[in-house]
């Protein structure tokens, strides 16, 4: 077997099965692709490790090695790689040609004939390992025994196990092995079948309908690979600091008398608000970019008060556009050829305003045109746009394959829509010169580059309250920092103990939006009374507490490609106990939650994996099984007993939460909360330590006036108050 080395760090190679291509990327990362597959959605920019890697051919078979990493390449396209001396990766080409499944689904979709569906390509890879990532899925965190669909899907039904495909595609999943675990992303926009142990006990399987191979495989440690995933296809940015405060939303609040009045609800019975959403009604008639003036008289002034208050007002934007002559978008996308087309004619179906037609996004030209009427939302004072319908979401049948999104048709284009319109959204924020606040439903890898995800239309069910830990830690891991599922449940009537405990399994979430539908029962907090409206406020009370710290991982997710929520297996490796730990999460490396997700409980079974302190108790949990407290009222967090955690007492006081361990220390990060200064360097970034007692603050990067006067140091064994120590 031979191969070519036609561009640097390109090594081509002419194989049974035709022509590929590997590439080094890191000691940790190489790339195989067909040189056919067409320019990735996500992936920029790459380029692959030059010199250092040595080649050995062998009559059948070709072996690259770049430091730990050595891959073969087999004539017939087996794949090996040991890292580090260790087998890794043992992969094969594999073509599903006849699962009755997917000729089903294929046929919902309008290709009754199409009797080789998933014949496209794909591979397979041997496996005993845990799989975790796969973005927003439903099932447990570790996804052996499951299969799932790339197909971007809005399904209102409740979200159960046995649904293969949700709002997102991320063609991203991780089989872990300690610090041997190898991270897979086949980046492929079709739509895709992945078999995780299922129809083979010891086999992955990956195959999609169309599409050539472009597959990364990254190896290392769980952390490792997510940062090197992150990497490729583009981190999360940071929000605004207000963004991780309450936020209020709600199908629909029609007008500015009941945000007002949600608002006053709120201040009245002591709950802190960060943001308030728009649902559709506030639009003219659903049309995207118009704001009813019967509803928001003096829309400017209005949300210029809102702003003063300290309340951030979200529109919904839905990706489909109203047909009617008249309308200023439908007119200007009609006279520029920006809408999607069938046939060369513009393609209709219907969606919230009736007869609608869909903006081209996979073309550059119609981003461009949306970003400019997200720059003009947001130069009128709305904070940040909620992106909706993108999947996209039809009410007359799904869209034909063959409809042109912009150079693309559907079905390549389809789980890539989403990811385009929060692109071009993404676009507005820097054309209007504000920090990005995005929230999506639909998505593809990379999409967190330009938006944080909702998981969409959940429901007022214990099912979904237990769901939301294992999908968002899965998000997490596939790149996704800033994410959240609706509290309280979107779909159906919250009770007040479900809407309590949401509240309380809420915390660690980045995003942490309370929403409700059309039809369904007040959920705001203000709602509840007792000891649930107690539960709910010592949550939102404890939330504004944790920002330093939720913040601070946010920086670093955008910096390093830290993974700020994450399964307990992230930080332990090591403890094969939380392999498939559903009901537990951490965040960063400090933060233990283990809420109450079941109905009538007030104490469950909570393992720690080290020892922990209780954070409202001060009591020391040792490494171990314990049965806590978590009864209505109590907030079952944790901090590691040898950690250190930023609180914020108020404004400028700074609580560290220190367990008593000397080495204990921290980072925070600082800056202006909101705007694009933070890069440019206007911010700080130190690390606390608490060496003798007393905390120590050490700057790696100073470029910002601390806000912070005064640091208490707190936990269960220290009182210690000083001025927060500035460097000048
Ligand atoms: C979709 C969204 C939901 C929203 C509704 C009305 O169902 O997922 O969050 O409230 O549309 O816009």
């Amino acid at each position: 077997m031979n191969y070519q080395n036609k561009a640097p760090g390109e090594y081509v190679l002419d194989t049974r099965y035709g022509r590929r291509v590997i590439s080094f990327l890191s000691p940790a990362c190489f790339r195989f692709f067909d040189p056919e597959a067409p320019k990735s959605p996500c992936v920029e920019g790459i380029t692959p490790i030059p010199h250092g890697v040595t080649i050995k051919t062998l009559e059948n078979e070709i072996i690259f090695s770049y430091e730990n990493l050595q891959v073969s390449i087999s004539d017939t396209l087996d794949i090996k790689a040991t890292y580090l001396g260790k087998e890794v990766l043992a992969c094969r080409p594999y073509q599903e040609h006849s699962a009755q499944l997917h000729l089903e689904l294929a046929e919902k979709e309008g290709h009754a004939s199409n009797d080789n569906a998933f014949a496209g390509g794909g591979f397979e890879v041997d496996n005993a390992r845990p799989v975790y990532g796969l973005g927003e899925r439903t099932g447990p965190l570790d996804k052996r025994g499951y299969d799932y669909i790339n197909w971007n899907t809005d399904d209102p039904s409740a979200h159960v196990d046995t649904f293969k495909s949700l709002y997102q595609s991320i063609p991203f999943f991780i089989l872990f092995d300690g610090d041997s675990s190898l991270g897979i992303f086949a980046d492929n926009t079709a739509k895709t079948h992945f078999d995780f142990n299922k129809s083979d006990r010891e086999k992955v399987r990956v195959s999609y309908v169309s599409g050539k191979d472009d597959i990364y495989f990254i190896f290392g440690s769980l952390a490792d690979i997510c940062a090197e995933f992150s990497g490729l296809v583009g981190r999360s940015p940071l929000v605004p600091y207000w963004a991780l405060g309450a936020q209020q939303c709600r199908w629909s609040y029609p007008n500015a008398d009941k945000v007002d009045e949600v608002i006053a609800e709120y201040q009245e019975k002591d709950l802190p608000l960060s943001v308030v959403y728009l649902d559709i009604d506030y639009m003219d008639d659903y049309k995207d970019f118009t704001v009813d003036a019967f509803k928001f008289p003096d829309l400017q002034a209005w949300l210029a008060a809102k702003k003063e208050q300290g309340i951030h007002i979200v529109p919904i934007i839905d990706a489909g556009v109203k047909a009617k002559e008249g309308y200023f978008l439908y007119d200007e996308g009609i006279a520029n050829g920006y809408f999607c087309t069938q046939n060369g004619e513009v393609y209709h179906n219907e969606v919230w305003p009736g007869d609608s037609v869909f903006p081209a996004f996979c073309k550059e030209e119609v981003q461009a045109w949306w970003a400019v009427h997200i720059a003009k939302m947001l130069d009128i004072g709305f904070a940040g746009i909620w992106n909706d319908m993108n999947e996209p979401a039809s009410f007359k049948g799904p869209l034909p394959l063959d409809v042109d999104m912009g150079g693309t048709l559907h079905d390549k284009a389809h789980n890539v829509y989403g990811h385009y319109m929060v692109k071009a959204g993404a676009k507005g924020f820097r054309l209007a010169k504000k920090r990005n606040f995005q929230l999506t439903r639909a998505g593809y890898a990379g999409t967190a580059r330009f938006s944080g995800t909702w998981a969409g239309d959940n429901q007022s069910i214990y099912d979904h309250l237990r769901l939301s830990l294992p999908q968002l830690m899965n998000m997490s891991l596939s790149g996704q920092a800033y994410i959240g599922v609706d509290i309280g449940g979107f779909g159906g009537d919250s009770t007040p103990e479900l809407l309590a405990k949401w509240s309380v399994a809420s915390l660690l979430s980045p995003l942490y939006r309370n929403h409700s539908a059309i039809g369904t029962l007040d959920q705001e907090p203000y709602t509840l009374t007792g000891k649930y409206f107690e539960t709910y406020r010592n949550a939102l009370k404890l939330r504004y507490a944790l920002r330093p710290t939720l913040y601070t991982e946010l920086y670093l997710a955008e910096k390093e490609g830290n993974v700020p929520l994450r399964p307990l297996i992230y930080n332990y490796p090591n403890d094969s106990r939380l392999i498939n730990e559903n009901t537990e999460v951490m965040y960063g490396a400090d933060l233990l939650l283990a809420p109450s997700l079941t109905p009538g409980e007030t104490r469950r079974a909570v393992y720690f994996p080290d020892d922990f302190i209780g954070i409202e108790d001060g009591r020391l949990y040792p490494k171990g099984d314990h049965l806590i407290d978590v009864s209505l009222g109590r907030i079952p967090l944790f901090v590691r007993a040898k950690g250190l955690v930023a609180l914020e007492d108020n404004e400028s006081t700074l609580r560290l939460f220190w367990g008593g361990d000397r080495n204990a220390t921290c980072l925070l990060y600082e800056d202006e909360g909101d705007g694009l200064a933070y890069l440019s360097g206007v911010y700080n970034l130190c690390r606390i330590s608490v060496a003798d007692g007393r905390p120590h603050i050490e700057y790696l990067h100073h470029g910002y006036h601390s806000r912070y006067q005064k640091i208490i140091l707190s936990g269960p064994s220290a009182l210690y108050e000083c001025p927060f120590p500035m460097q000048e």
